[in-house]
């Protein structure tokens, strides 16, 4: 039916009517084609929220005063859920707001994996294990797409770095590009994402917008991807390249000439020569009117309206941020009990900060946005006195350059501390540090926010420290500070889910979705002096994260899935089905209060042909459990999950023998392991 109405408009289409379809004709639209039905193409960032409307030939506002949307957490806090539900209603969330501001694609969700803790859009993605990405963001891919809205799965492939992305050339080997860098473009692929953005950078010679391995071969072959694929902003740079090799649409940044695009004019003419067939235009309108059609845009009365702003989308966001926020440490301060703390000392620029606004592309002109000062106040309303002091301001100085937080704010802040019965402060980073087009400099808290925690924990021990931010931070003062929260960008109710925690309200439930290394030099692409802007050579090959770190068994500050709870939870009862591959273990809720834990199976390999990382994530689930009471959380792995992607074969292969299930609380808390034989005859005993 699709493939049939397909063909009755191509064949009614002239070669400019067809061309015009392939590239930008403003800022984030292609060309309608009045006589034939088909409406403009319209499309919006991406990927927490629908941007604010842009200007159709520049990247001003285009000063509307009713596009205010819902600002959702970013990927990384979405990620901290592990919760595919939450990940679900996410996309939909991103899907009716798209849908209702009359958006047909959203430029979202981003995918990349987080190579290096200082990529500028780090919580943009979704972190560093390709399993758990793959997971979450094909939930997001079907959240949105149940809109009419084609979600747009970026950037493919290898964007792992800001730095120089418009020109780095990205060498990586085979095994590490099947097993870590594209499984989440492939999930989401098959999870049926509508389309593909092309990343900015070059892979082994060639730029991702013209890559006949990534994109002709791997994409649209192995994959059988039938949607578009659309540049990134000013990512084309051949007519010739990207016509042949796969690329559907140029988006466009820096020019206005939009017939000058290498996807207009001089496609146009390279195909009226006949030096491009006018077969490989075809397959391109052929996929561009697929998404319409999917989208329903080229249907008289479209299925879905959406809507936007409702009271739904915002309990979304705060149900999201709730289940994101990681508790780090704690010993003892949290939660607080509003029926016995009297004053609260509130420390930190972030206490009063708003981040929808920053980023680059990610901006969201969010409707509201709770501060965390804000959250905390209406709940405690007046029961408990909030004292509040910045202690240190966001000036976007790196840590080792002239810090100009004034002496006096410093010094009231630790008064305020020392006369508190609690002190919460409120540090980490902003936009100015997580920022799209450029990367961080080192992974240190800016400012004099070190020496400003050190000296607060030592004022006063009921001290918790909620930190903002994409990813890690160096934590030089941790055996002191005694309890710790990892809070990312939480979104417009990022400061009522953080009261919601600080009061126990809400039992904590994120784990890291990244390694917190203790220093920048411990993450493996540092570590091997392999983060270049030129050649990026990405030696450390599958050894990315956790992975890194197991097999080298360098320590981390706080291992990949890491994450506390008000409760604490026993494991038993691990079982292998080995010819099926079911899995089933036991989770005991030992505390009083009810509590959700994630529990995360990770496999591992005992002898094998290629050498392969220690253990690797296949399955988590998150599981409510009752106190006192026991949950059997059940999994059911693949011959792909045991398997390896071998480079001299081309295929991946499942090597009969002994595996290890791991069964635990983070990739450094293993509870148990279950050992089986899996595939080829039963080994003799
Ligand atoms: C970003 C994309 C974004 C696009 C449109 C680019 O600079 O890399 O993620 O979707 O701009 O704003």
């Amino acid at each position: 039916m699709i493939e049939h109405r397909i063909e009755n408009l191509l064949k009614q289409m002239s070669l400019a009517e067809k061309i015009s379809l392939c590239h930008a004709d403003s800022k984030f639209t292609t060309a309608g084609i009045e006589r034939l039905g088909i409406p403009r193409l319209a499309m919006s960032d991406g990927p927490h929220g629908v941007r604010q409307e842009i200007a159709p030939d520049s990247w001003a506002p285009a000063g509307w005063t009713d596009d205010y949307v819902t600002y959702l957490p970013t990927a990384c806090a979405l990620a901290a859920t592990w919760n595919r539900d939450m990940a679900r209603r996410f996309g939909d969330v991103l899907g009716a707001e798209a849908r209702h501001r009359g958006k047909d694609i959203i430029l979202g969700p981003g995918v990349n994996i987080v190579r290096t803790p200082v990529c500028g859009r780090n919580f943009e993605y979704f972190g560093e294990d390709p399993f758990h990405v793959g997971q979450m963001a094909a939930e997001v891919v079907r959240g949105i797409q149940r809109n009419d809205v084609a979600a747009c799965v970026k950037h493919y492939a290898l964007n792992n770095q800001e730095w120089n992305r418009g020109s780095v050339d990205v060498i990586v080997d085979e095994r590490a590009l099947r097993e870590i860098y594209l499984p989440a473009f492939e999930r989401t692929v098959r999870a049926g994402a509508w389309s593909v953005m092309a990343a900015y950078n070059k892979v082994r010679g060639q730029w991702c917008t013209e890559n006949e391995y990534l994109v002709r071969h791997i994409l649209k072959g192995e994959w059988a991807f039938d949607g578009v694929y659309l540049s990134d902003w000013g990512a084309v740079h051949s007519t010739d390249g990207a016509a042949r090799y796969g690329l559907d649409i140029e988006m466009g940044t820096h020019d206005t000439d939009f017939e000058g695009f290498h996807l207009a004019r001089a496609f146009r003419e390279a195909v009226e020569r006949g030096a491009i067939a006018e077969a490989v235009l075809d397959d391109k309108v052929r996929r561009i009117l697929r998404v319409m059609i999917r989208t329903g845009m080229l249907d008289p009365e479209r299925r879905r309206t959406g809507a936007r702003n409702v009271p739904r989308h915002q309990q979304t966001a705060r149900d999201i941020a709730a289940e994101a926020i990681v508790l780090l440490k704690n010993d003892g301060v949290l939660p607080l009990d509003m029926h016995s703390v009297r004053k609260i000392a509130v420390i930190g620029a972030n206490a009063t900060a708003r981040h929808a606004e920053g980023g680059g592309s990610s901006e969201v002109k969010a409707l509201y946005e709770i501060t965390p000062l804000e959250g905390l106040r209406r709940k405690v309303g007046r029961m408990v006195e909030i004292v509040h002091v910045e202690g240190w301001r966001d000036t976007g100085h790196e840590a080792d350059q002239p810090a100009d937080d004034p002496e006096s704010e410093f010094a009231d802040a630790l008064g305020a501390a020392r006369a508190a019965d609690a002190v919460l402060v409120f540090g980490g980073l902003s936009h100015k540090y997580d920022q799209e087009d450029v990367d961080r400099r080192d992974i240190r808290l800016p400012g004099r926010q070190n020496e400003l925690i050190g000296a607060l924990v030592a004022a006063n021990p009921r001290t918790a420290v909620f930190l903002i931010g994409g990813g890690p931070v160096e934590m030089p003062w941790i055996d002191r500070a005694p309890c710790v929260v990892q809070a990312w960008y939480a979104g417009m109710e990022g400061g009522s889910a953080m009261a919601d925690i600080v009061f126990g309200d809400v039992n904590p439930s994120g784990r890291l979705p990244v390694t917190f290394p203790r220093r920048l030099e411990d993450s493996p692409a540092h570590a091997i002096g392999q983060y270049s802007d030129v050649q990026c050579e990405y030696r450390e090959g599958l050894l990315v994260g956790y992975r890194y770190h197991d097999t080298k068994e360098v320590e981390p500050l706080f291992p990949f899935g890491h994450g506390l709870s008000y409760t604490t939870f026993t494991y038993g009862n691990l079982t292998v089905d080995p010819r099926t591959l079911e899995i089933g273990v036991d989770i005991t809720n030992d505390g009083d209060r009810e509590g959700q834990e994630v529990v995360q199976l990770y496999v591992h390999d005992a002898a094998s042909r290629l050498p392969r990382p220690v253990k690797e994530l296949k399955g988590f689930e998150k599981v409510t459990v009752a106190p006192g009471e026991t949950v059997r959380a059940r999994f059911r792995l693949t011959d792909r999950d045991l398997s390896y992607y071998d480079d001299q074969a081309g295929r991946w292969v499942l090597e009969p023998g002994e595996f290890e299930v791991r069964a635990g609380r983070s990739a450094g808390d293993i509870r148990l392991v279950q050992r089986f034989h899996y595939g080829g005859p039963p080994p003799v005993r």
